[in-house]
């Protein structure tokens, strides 16, 4: 995912805009650059590879100029290359574009503006929207920006965004969301504003934030922006209050984000519970969701759609939703599910689980629920997302930015918000005793500090690892509400270190699983005090009698289970229905620790992205 970062004020544009793309890093590029405009000079620099060359760059030939826009490259069309890096500029210089998305139609757009006497200087698809706007101002636009790039962007197919310099209006940027090509956030300062793909990147310099939404145009100067619809509507939006702090934005003392936000978990949690639930009533309110006792107990089912981790955690909130609220849940990942016509009706509900707000088959999943009326909610963590946005209600995960792209304290913080959801249903259903919503309230109250103890099993973690590193296939094992953090432990396990892993219901071992066992195969066991142990005890038994290496999560002071397992790490006690949330820790952290013994890119493993905005 490219980052955008634009800039219109009194304070020089370039200190602001190379360290708001700095904080972008995360998102992953091969190349960056950036544009100022000075008086009436556009001045350019743009390089390949890592941002500290670009800032070289502008050591070595300064710009200046307090109006600009910089971009770091993921290349999708033309090589990581100078002249294929954003930002891109018109034929006769009075314009400079940079993009996120890819223009579907861009062919057939290069051979139109070729035969007007355009001359390309890269391979990109972008190049056509700097000099569409172009020939648009030229020819009728009287080189109204916010005019010509309106035309320019009607003509594009595909997801967008677009921000756009112009040296014949100085002190004004414009910018178009088309789609979901990522976000477009509008930061306002005080005679200065801010544009961004993405929060963390002008979080230090202001909270409020405007989020445009798909098909919006905005024309922003130091101390005004004003928004439209592409075609040509007024549009307001509202103004959202940004709680996160800056600091939670950068690795601190840490050697990953991904570490960094594993040891998070405990204050996040915090947050996420923070101001939902009433300790000395032991009720919980969830004003965003918009949900009335009537209509909530008119409810038949509720359908959780997500993708990946957040596909996880939704299997999780089905044990939770379906006890407290009593409530049919089925859960379904969200590339399936958009294509399944799938029976709804306004006697159900669809939840969308996504820490991005922004991945696509999530988010196209929604939209056919739209269509089948039904009721629509989402767990989101990143404000003003387009999963937020589109939903009749929400909850947000308040987890704070999760720049890793293996996703941890977004995981357990949408587990929380989903028992604190069915908790909600379960009031105003009538469905929970008094008694049993005040031992579920005072249950979640401890959550926040045994996952503090939880963490605290790090080193024990980090010297298992140095034992399994080298293995090349795991098998993950849970049942019942652990079944779902088995998944979850296999996928952490695979996406950072790139060593195969499996999750699999326990009991389905002897259906097939139990022929891969033998002594080049650890077997991660979730065996936690539960009414399922004997059984995993079992299970953890048939592993060993074939060779196996097994690991075991277990209650701390169970005694029996050093005699069965190779490894054994202990966890505090926790009641079962939190018991995923301390379970998964540990798996997060053994998944860290080995894909640093391997040399793998933690933060940003390879083929992967933060968010999918892409098919
Ligand atoms: C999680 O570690 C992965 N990065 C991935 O599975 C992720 O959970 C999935 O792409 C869904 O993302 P979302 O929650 O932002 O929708």
């Amino acid at each position: 995912m490219c980052g955008i970062v634009g800039y219109v004020g009194t304070r020089d544009a370039a200190s602001i805009i190379l360290d708001g793309l700095q904080r972008l890093e995360y998102r992953g590029y091969d190349s960056a650059g950036i544009a100022l405009l000075d008086h009436d000079e556009i001045q350019i620099r743009r390089n390949v590879g890592k941002l500290i060359n670009l800032r070289h760059s502008v050591d070595e030939h300064p710009v200046t100029g307090s109006t600009g826009i910089g971009h770091t490259r993921w290349a999708t069309h033309g090589a990581p290359a100078e002249h294929n890096a954003h930002p891109h500029i018109s034929m006769y210089g009075d314009y400079v574009v940079v993009h996120n998305g890819i223009v579907e139609n861009y062919l057939e757009l290069r051979d139109e503006l070729s035969a007007e006497g355009v001359v390309f200087k890269s391979e990109t698809d972008t190049e056509v929207i700097v000099h569409l706007i172009e020939l648009y101002a030229q020819n009728g636009a009287a080189h109204n920006l916010t005019e010509s790039t309106r035309k320019a962007a009607q003509r594009l197919r595909g997801a967008h965004a677009i921000v756009v310099l112009s040296k014949r209006s100085p002190g004004k940027l414009v910018a178009v969301r088309i789609g979901n090509a990522g976000g477009v956030a509008i930061g306002l300062g005080h005679e200065e504003n801010f544009i961004a793909s993405d929060i963390p990147a002008i979080l230090e310099h202001t909270r409020q934030m405007v989020f445009l939404e798909n098909r919006h145009i905005a024309t922003v100067t130091a101390d005004s922006y004003d928004i439209q619809s592409l075609g040509g509507e007024p549009v307001t939006l509202e103004a959202h209050e940004i709680a996160w702090d800056p600091v939670s934005a950068v690795k601190g003392e840490y050697k990953h984000f991904m570490q960094k936000e594993i040891f998070d978990q405990a204050r996040s949690i915090t947050d996420t519970i923070a101001g939902r639930l009433d300790f000395e009533h032991h009720t919980v309110s969830l004003p965003e969701l918009n949900l009335s006792a009537e209509h909530a107990r008119s409810l038949n089912r509720l359908v959780t759609v997500a993708c990946g981790t957040s596909y996880y955690s939704g299997l999780v909130g089905k044990f939770y939703i379906e006890h407290m609220a009593k409530l049919h849940v089925e859960v379904d990942y969200g590339s399936e599910y958009r294509y399944r016509d799938p029976i709804l009706d306004a006697q159900s509900a669809v939840l969308a689980i996504t820490q991005s707000g922004e991945t696509v088959d999530t988010l196209a999943a929604m939209e056919e629920a739209r269509h089948k009326q039904a009721l629509l909610w989402s767990i989101v963590n990143t404000i003003g997302s387009q999963a937020m946005r589109v939903a009749d209600g929400y909850i947000t995960m308040n987890a704070g930015p999760e720049i890793g792209v293996a996703s941890t304290k977004a995981f357990t913080s949408s587990i929380v918000d989903q028992y604190l959801l069915a908790l909600y249903l379960g009031q105003l259903r009538g469905t929970l005793s008094s008694e049993a919503q005040r031992q579920y309230a005072r249950d979640l109250a401890h959550l926040p500090e045994l996952v503090s103890r939880t963490l605290e099993c790090d080193s024990d973690v980090a010297e298992l690892a140095a034992q399994l590193y080298q293995y090349r296939d795991f098998l993950f094992l849970g049942r019942g509400i652990n079944y779902p953090i088995a998944l979850e432990g296999a996928l952490k396990l695979k996406e950072i270190s790139y060593i195969h892993a499996e999750g699999y219901p326990a009991g389905e071992m002897k259906h097939g699983p139990i022929a891969l066992i033998d002594e080049r195969m650890p077997v991660l066991a979730v065996a936690l005090k539960d009414a399922l142990y004997d059984k995993m005890i079992s299970q953890i038994e048939q592993a060993k009698a074939r060779g196996g290496i097994v690991i075991a999560l277990a209650t701390e002071g169970d005694r029996l289970i050093q005699t069965k397992a190779d490894y054994v790490l202990y966890l505090p006690e926790t009641p079962l229905l939190l018991s995923p949330v301390v379970a998964v820790i540990p798996l997060q952290m053994l998944a860290y620790h080995i894909a640093v013994r391997r040399g793998a890119d933690v933060d940003q493993p390879r083929n992967l992205a933060k968010s999918v905005t892409v098919e």
